[in-house]
Formats: C-alpha cells, structure tokens, sequence
C-alpha cells in the first residue's frame, strides 16, 4: 500500500434500524490500487459501501476521503467529491438511452469536458457506442454492466466502488468486465471492488479484506490470499 491512502475506514459500525449489519469494520485503500472485500452471501459487503457512501449513516466509526472526514455527508456530495459506487444490480434506467444514462451520470459536473468524456466512454466500451441510442433496457445483462461502470466514470471518480459486477454474469461476460477493471485500474484510478468471485477478485486485486458475518476476519496482499486454496474454494461464485 502506498503512503497516503485514498479511503481509510476505522471501526465503522451500520446497520438496519436497531440492528447492526456490520461492525467496527476497518480497510482501507491506497491511492492507485485495487482492494478487494470479498466474503459470501449476506456477509455484510453492500452494506459497507452503502455506509461509505452515506446511503445508510454510520452508528460508529470513522470514514476518510482524501484525507478528510465524510461520515455524514450526503450521497450526493460526496459523488460531487469523487466517491462513487456502481451499485448490485447495476439500476440503469431502463427507459432512457445509453446515452442518456452516460450523461446523467455527469450531472454532477459543472466543467465543459462531457462530450469528451462521452468519447472516452465510447472507446473503453465499443458496445456502447453501437447502442447508444438504445433504451439502457434493451441491453444485455452485460452491457447493462458495462453501461453502468460508465456511468460512474462519468462523474470523474477519484475512487470507484463496485458491488459485485460480475453477478449473474455467463463466464465470457465476467471475463470482459475484468479486463475493462483492468484498464481502469491502468489508467491509475484506485477501485474497492466488492466480488464472490474470490479467483478473480484477487487477480485484478493488489490487497484483499475478507468480512464475515459483519467483521472482517483476514486480510493481506492478493498475491497471498490467492494462494489460500481454502479460502478462494470457500466463497467461488
Ligand atoms: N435493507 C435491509 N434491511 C434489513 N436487513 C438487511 C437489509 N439489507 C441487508 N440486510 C441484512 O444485512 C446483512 C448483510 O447484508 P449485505 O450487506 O447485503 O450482505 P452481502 O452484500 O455481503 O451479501 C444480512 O444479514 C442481510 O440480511
Ligand atoms: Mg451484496
């Protein structure tokens, strides 16, 4: 891990009403690099980003951005800051094009650099620009993947976070969203990716946290978790 992290989380606690979901969950994630939570089903992995991105508030602990505290702020604000999640289940909003989606995707930003960034989207996923013009509905659970990781590039992410984006995917599907979380991670930008898909995971991953029933129980450099067979066996979407 490099010096100064992008997202460091000590002691957070959340839940649904009385009852906490997770507890005094600590990670964190350095500026270029790719942190994966990896854990089995109902382990308590959404609900760490939704707390990180201020959609359930936290009961206890503290959230650091950049250097600053943000547990508190708004959803909204902090994709303004550059924190934004691909959420489970991707939520395109099916009746509106592909297009459309991208660029709601900006409506935070207020510089005059969307079409250019529209571009860019057009060239990390091909598929997107033939069905531009499409309703986001219309598209295959894999392009609704693709279309949604665009979308939240398009608010210039200076950390992404991602709830399982190879749920539910048939294999070559998987195989693509990787290489484009390849290319994101090459061009420098640091991911929290949250995955049951351990082996991948922790190919793409340089660090990896394991939370289990609410608490994180491991954690360690990727190279290393990948030569836990137990562990990798143990929760293999
Ligand atoms: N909206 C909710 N209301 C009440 N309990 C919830 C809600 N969402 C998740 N939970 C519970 O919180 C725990 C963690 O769930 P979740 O964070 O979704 O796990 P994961 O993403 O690792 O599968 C589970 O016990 C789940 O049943
Ligand atoms: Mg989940």
């Amino acid at each position: 891990m490099k010096d100064e992290p992008v997202l460091e989380v000590t002691g957070l606690s959340a839940g649904y009403g009385a009852v906490l979901a997770i507890r005094e969950i600590s990670l964190r994630v350095g500026a270029q690099d790719v942190v994966c939570l990896l854990g089995p089903n109902g382990a308590g992995k959404t609900t760490t980003l939704r707390a990180l991105v201020g959609l359930i508030s936290a009961a206890a602990g503290e959230i650091r951005f950049n250097g600053r505290s943000i547990r508190g702020s708004s959803t909204e604000r902090l994709v303004k800051q550059g924190l934004v999640m691909v959420p489970e289940g991707r939520e395109v909003l099916a009746t509106m094009s592909v297009q459309e989606n991208l660029e709601l995707g900006a409506y935070v930003r207020s510089d005059g650099e969307v079409s250019r960034d529209l571009e860019r989207m057009f060239e990390l996923f091909p598929v997107l620009r033939e069905r531009r013009h499409l309703a986001a509905g219309n598209l295959s659970g894999g392009e609704q993947q693709m279309l949604a990781i665009g979308r939240a590039l398009m608010a210039r992410p200076q950390l992404l976070l991602l709830d399982e984006p190879s749920l539910g995917l048939a294999p070559l599907l998987v195989q693509q969203v990787f290489e484009v979380l390849g290319e994101i991670k090459r061009q420098g930008l640091p991911i929290l990716l949250v995955e049951q898909n351990t082996r991948k995971a922790l190919e793409i991953a340089d660090y990896g946290f394991v939370i289990r029933n609410g608490s994180i129980v491991r954690e360690g450099p990727a190279a290393e978790l990948k030569h836990d067979r137990q562990l990798v066996e143990a929760y293999l979407a």
